[in-house]
C-alpha cells in the first residue's frame, strides 16, 4: 500500500502531510499509527526542531474514518489515544496548514498545534454531537479555555461549520492565506520556528501549555472511553450509516 502519511525532514522542520486524498484525508486506523509512527521519528531525531502538519490541496482531514466507526471487531481507542499522546508530547513547536475541510479530530488536532494557518477555503466543524458521539483529544476543555464557553458551545452543542476568517476571530486560527500562499507561508513560520534556540523554543512551549492542572493524556483516556461507548449506541450508527449510503443509488425492484 503507498504512504498515506508522507514524511520528510529538511532543515530542521519535519512535515507530515496526509495523504489519502480520495477520502478527503479521513484517518483511519492504520494512518493513525502512521502519523504516530511519524510524530515518534521526528521526536527522536536531533536535527528535527519543528513539525509541520498538512495535508492535500482541497482537503487537510476530514476526521476519523466513518467506515471504521461502523465496525464492531475493532478497538478503536488504541490507536488513536497514540496519535493524540505522540502530538500531545512532541516538545517542540507544531505549525499546521490547513486548506479545505478540517473536521473532527482533524479540527481538535489543531489545538495541540502552536501556530495555525489556514488557507480561505478551509472549513472546520466539530461535529460529534451532531454524529451522536462526543468530542476528543481534549477540546471539551481547551475550546471553551482557548475562545470562551459561549462560543465554544456553538462549535460543539451546534456544532457549527465555521469558515477561517470565523476561527481567526475566535482565537483558533493565526492568520487566513489565500489558497495559493498556504503551504509557503506555513513553511516559512516552520523553518524560522527551527532557526531558533531549540532548547528555548521546548521550555517556552511546555511553559504555555501547563497550566489548568488536568493531566490531557488523562483526559483523552475518559473522552475516548465515551467515544467508543456512544459509537456503537443506535443514535449514531444511524448517522454514520446515514453518511456513508447518501450518495449511493436507490436501490430499485421491477
Ligand atoms: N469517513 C469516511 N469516509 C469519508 C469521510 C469520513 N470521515 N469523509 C469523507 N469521506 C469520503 C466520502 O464518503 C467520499 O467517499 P466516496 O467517494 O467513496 O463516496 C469521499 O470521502 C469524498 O467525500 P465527499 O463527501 O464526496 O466530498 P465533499 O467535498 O463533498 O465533502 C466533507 C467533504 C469532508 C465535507 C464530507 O465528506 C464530510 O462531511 N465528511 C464527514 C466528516 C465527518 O463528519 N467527520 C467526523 C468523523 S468523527
Amino acid at each position: 500500500m503507498n504512504a498515506r502519511v508522507l514524511y520528510t525532514a529538511r532543515d530542521g522542520v519535519a512535515e507530515l502531510r496526509l495523504h489519502r486524498p480520495e477520502k478527503k484525508n479521513a484517518l483511519d486506523l492504520a494512518m493513525y499509527e502512521e502519523i504516530s509512527e511519524a510524530i515518534g521519528r521526528a521526536s527522536a531525531d536531533p536535527q528535527v526542531r519543528c513539525l509541520l502538519l498538512g495535508g492535500q490541496p482541497g482537503a487537510f482531514c476530514a476526521g476519523n474514518d466513518i467506515d471504521v466507526f461502523l465496525d464492531e471487531a475493532v478497538d478503536i481507542v488504541p490507536p488513536i489515544l497514540r496519535f493524540m499522546n505522540a502530538l500531545q508530547a512532541f516538545e517542540g513547536p507544531v505549525v499546521a496548514a490547513v486548506g479545505g475541510p478540517a473536521i473532527g479530530v482533524g479540527a481538535t488536532m489543531l489545538l495541540h498545534c502552536d501556530l495555525v494557518y489556514a488557507a480561505a477555503s478551509a472549513r472546520f466543524q466539530f461535529p460529534f454531537a451532531s454524529l451522536g458521539i462526543c468530542p476528543e483529544f481534549g477540546s471539551s476543555m481547551l475550546l471553551a479555555q482557548r475562545c470562551g464557553y459561549q462560543r465554544a458551545a456553538e462549535l460543539l452543542l451546534l456544532c457549527e461549520v465555521a469558515g477561517a476568517e470565523r476561527m481567526r476571530e475566535l482565537g483558533l486560527v493565526n492568520q487566513v492565506l489565500p489558497d495559493a500562499e498556504l503551504e509557503n507561508h506555513a513553511r516559512d513560520r516552520a523553518l524560522r520556528l527551527a532557526a531558533m534556540p531549540a532548547q528555548a523554543q521546548r521550555a517556552v512551549k511546555a511553559m504555555m501549555r501547563r497550566g489548568g492542572g488536568q493531566s490531557l493524556p488523562e483526559l483523552f483516556q475518559r473522552e475516548m472511553n465515551e467515544v467508543a461507548r456512544m459509537m456503537r449506541s443506535d443514535e449514531a450508527r444511524e448517522v454514520f450509516t446515514a453518511f456513508l449510503a447518501r450518495k449511493k443509488p436507490v436501490e430499485t425492484t421491477t
